[in-house]
């Protein structure tokens, strides 16, 4: 995968922008335990069969697609680069943010509307066996950015979402966004890698502490937002609550030139990781079933506008 600074070079690194492939599969897995049999029917008509009607499986197509030709136009959409200063202040505003191009919160607004309507399709019986492209790649877009948004660095735009800020975790040279997206996780579960077609115990634990409404912060907290009518609302909410963390505990609790594992950082960011992907998890089962349901206000429209005020002088904004 690409580095987003690299990319621009058009250079190639290993390092990752996103939460790792298999943390996306682990977060599709647990979202599938939230899901209705009637949603998880529709959902695998969509998908196409070598997914095995699974979103877990689905879950990290995007993080491929975008280093190809054809999907490079959706790499910039896993993320959105608020113009914070993290730990000074923190803030996400999306038509200062959202850049022409899209971010994750437009591209969540627009996949949620396509989807919808395929949605549609496959329960009148118009679609099965994931034959429509466009709609088999907007859920796994969906699986995908539910989970990208909860990860603190995919909404804050300092030193590039992390990516150019260097430290140490447990003796290796590594940036701030690689920690995020992996390292910590792995270590807080004890694991090298996650299963990429079954749910893992950690994430399973994670499932049922949500179940148990176990976490600091209660579950209809996560989900005040969730109908896929106001796709923008919702998803800026969840960036908001991401970006709050790069205040609190991601820039602010580093010591400067200590290792990230010596120095306590990385266990105190076990709790934050583990509330973050149930977040996704939770949020993304819930949100394809409201959407199968239709459990959602279907009069009102979809706002998809990101060009940003600011582009083309201060008049030619909207
Ligand atoms: C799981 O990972 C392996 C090794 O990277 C890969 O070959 C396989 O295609 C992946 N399977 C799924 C379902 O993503
Ligand atoms: C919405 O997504 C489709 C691909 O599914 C893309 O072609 C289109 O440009 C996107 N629209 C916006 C406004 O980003
Ligand atoms: C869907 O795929 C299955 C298995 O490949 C096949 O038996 C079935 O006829 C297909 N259905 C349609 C509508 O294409
Ligand atoms: C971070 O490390 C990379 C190489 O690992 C180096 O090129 C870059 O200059 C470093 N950045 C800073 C801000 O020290
Ligand atoms: C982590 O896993 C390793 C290897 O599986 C095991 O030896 C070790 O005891 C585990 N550590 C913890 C804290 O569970
Ligand atoms: C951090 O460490 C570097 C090198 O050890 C030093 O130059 C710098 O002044 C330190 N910064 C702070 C804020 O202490």
């Amino acid at each position: 995968m690409l580095l987003r600074t690299a990319f621009a070079t058009g250079f190639l690194a290993t390092a990752a922008n996103a939460w790792n492939t298999d943390v996306h599969n682990q977060i599709g897995f647990a979202a599938e335990t939230y899901l209705t049999s009637y949603t998880t029917s529709i959902l695998q008509r969509i998908l196409e069969p070598q997914y095995l009607g699974s979103i877990g499986r689905a879950a990290a197509w995007a993080d491929s697609y975008d280093h190809t030709d054809e999907g490079a136009f959706s790499y910039q959409w896993h993320w959105i680069d608020s113009s914070d200063n993290p730990p000074a202040y923190c803030n996400v505003y999306y038509n200062r943010d959202c850049t022409a191009g899209g971010c994750v919160v437009s591209a969540i607004a627009n996949q949620t509307s396509i989807l919808r309507g395929c949605i549609a399709r496959a329960k009148a019986g118009e679609l099965t066996n994931g034959t429509d492209t466009t709609c088999s790649n907007a859920l796994k877009w969906i699986a995908h950015f539910l989970g990208d948004i909860t990860q603190p660095l995919h909404a804050s735009g300092a030193a590039e979402g992390g990516n150019s800020y260097n430290v140490t975790f447990g003796g290796v040279e590594t940036e701030l966004h690689a920690v995020w997206d992996g390292k910590i996780i792995y270590s807080d579960a004890n694991v090298t890698k996650f299963s990429n077609t079954s749910i893992s115990p950690f994430f399973k634990g994670l499932v049922e502490k949500s179940i148990l409404d176990n976490f600091p912060v209660p579950t209809a907290e996560w989900t005040a937002c969730s109908d896929p009518s106001t796709p923008i609302e919702c998803a800026m909410d969840w960036a908001r609550d991401s970006n709050a963390w790069t205040c609190d505990y991601v820039y602010s609790q580093i010591y400067n030139g200590t290792d990230l594992v010596t120095s306590g950082y990385a266990k105190g960011a076990y709790p934050i990781v583990e509330l973050q992907v149930s977040k996704a998890a939770l949020r993304l089962g819930t949100w394809l079933n409201k959407l199968v349901m239709e459990e959602y206000n279907k009069d009102r429209q979809v706002v998809l506008g990101n060009v940003p005020s600011w582009v083309d002088g201060p008049s030619a904004g909207e």
